[in-house]
């Protein structure tokens, strides 16, 4: 092994510029403003236009965390992008990004892990890093939920926002970086949370599309309840492994789901409100691309500094979840 920790070296991020308000979704389905912020902390989102694809955002995030981390392009070995909304089935939005940033000697996949994606993606690259293996990483996180939200059902339209962001990851010493990271999944929830048109099994045909089976359908109090429950168990569990306690953190980024989740997470945790980090009010759940847009606008702000311990919880369609606690 190479004496060497995986640290994040740069980050960015990228939104569409239209904005979804309360207001207008009062227009559309039979909702309150009222309703929405008191039931989920949303007050707006980001919705791309019809002419723009994930992989624009994913790039643009991308070309930002490359140029904070000062490296080039062509230095990157490993692309991982965590989506769920890719441009097309294949290629993999990964290559599509890979292509357009001029990253000539990386490999490229995609990550199909919902919510978690970001942190299943610097987790699978945090070993090879630290085997000295690859030496830099690109992760990212990049939806754009809105194409797969039904805009005639008022119990997920109000939740899904668009958006993407990227962080470089690289070797950095063992003080520093990833200090504990684990990732988890149970498929028998797939119902709670999915879209079952589009792929092998659902087909997709005028029918499928008629009857809108490509939609993300969610159970909500049930996925409420286990992301709650396994977020807060995931992350105990990292904090443990790196020997590090809740007093211990400057910040906790969790996945931004809901207000209500972020609270109740954060309750069990015994982690006090001024060190959670919150966007959802003017993003609302931007999926795999929450987490590493939490992080550049915490970078940005100056809200993490170096030394910071930073702790990161998600949890998602699959269902899927993860935690990771790092010394910036
Ligand atoms: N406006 C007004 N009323 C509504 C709306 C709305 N937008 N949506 C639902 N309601 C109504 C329901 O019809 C129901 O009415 P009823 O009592 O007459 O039947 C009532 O509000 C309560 O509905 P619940 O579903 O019980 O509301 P809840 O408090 O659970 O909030 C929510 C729903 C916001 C979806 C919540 O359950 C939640 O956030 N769940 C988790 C979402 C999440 O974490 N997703 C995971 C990641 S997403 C991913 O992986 C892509």
């Amino acid at each position: 092994m190479a004496n060497v920790n995986a640290g994040i070296l740069g980050t960015g991020h990228s939104y569409p510029e239209g904005i979804l308000t309360n207001a207008d979704l009062e227009k559309i389905v039979e909702t309150t403003d009222e309703w929405i912020t008191t039931r989920t902390g949303i007050k707006q989102r980001r919705k791309a236009g019809p002419g723009e694809y994930t992989s624009q955002f994913a790039v643009n995030a991308a070309q930002e965390a490359i140029e904070r981390a000062g490296i080039d392009a062509n230095e990157i070995d490993l692309i991982l992008c965590a989506t769920v909304t890719p441009d097309q089935i294949l290629p993999s939005t990964a290559c599509i990004i890979q292509a357009q940033l001029g990253a000539n000697k990386a490999a490229a996949m995609d990550i199909v892990a919902a919510c978690s994606g970001f942190l299943y993606g610097l987790t699978i690259a945090n070993p090879m890093i630290r085997s000295g293996q690859i030496k830099y990483a690109l992760i990212i996180g990049a939806e754009l939920l809105t194409r797969y939200v039904d805009y005639t059902d008022r119990s997920t339209c109000v939740l899904f926002g668009d958006g993407a962001g990227a962080a470089v990851v690289g070797p950095v010493d063992t003080d520093h970086g990833i200090l504990a990271a684990r990732i988890r999944s149970d498929g028998r929830y797939e119902q709670q949370l999915f879209a079952p048109g589009g792929g092998t099994r659902g087909g997709f045909t005028a029918e499928t599309i008629a009857r809108g089976d490509h939609f993300f359908k969610m159970r909500g109090n049930e996925v409420f309840k286990v992301a709650v429950r396994s977020m807060a168990e995931i992350a105990r569990e990292v904090l443990c492994e790196a020997g590090l306690t809740t007093d211990d953190i400057k910040l906790f980024i969790p996945h931004q789901a809901n207000q209500r989740i972020t609270d109740a997470v954060s309750n069990a945790l015994n982690v006090e409100s001024s060190k959670v980090f919150s966007n959802i009010a003017q993003h609302g759940n931007t999926s795999s691309a929450s987490i590493p847009i939490g992080l550049d606008e915490c970078v940005e702000s100056g809200r993490i500094q170096k030394e910071d311990v930073v702790l990161m919880a998600s949890f998602g369609g699959g269902f899927t979840w993860g935690s990771i606690v790092m010394r910036w």
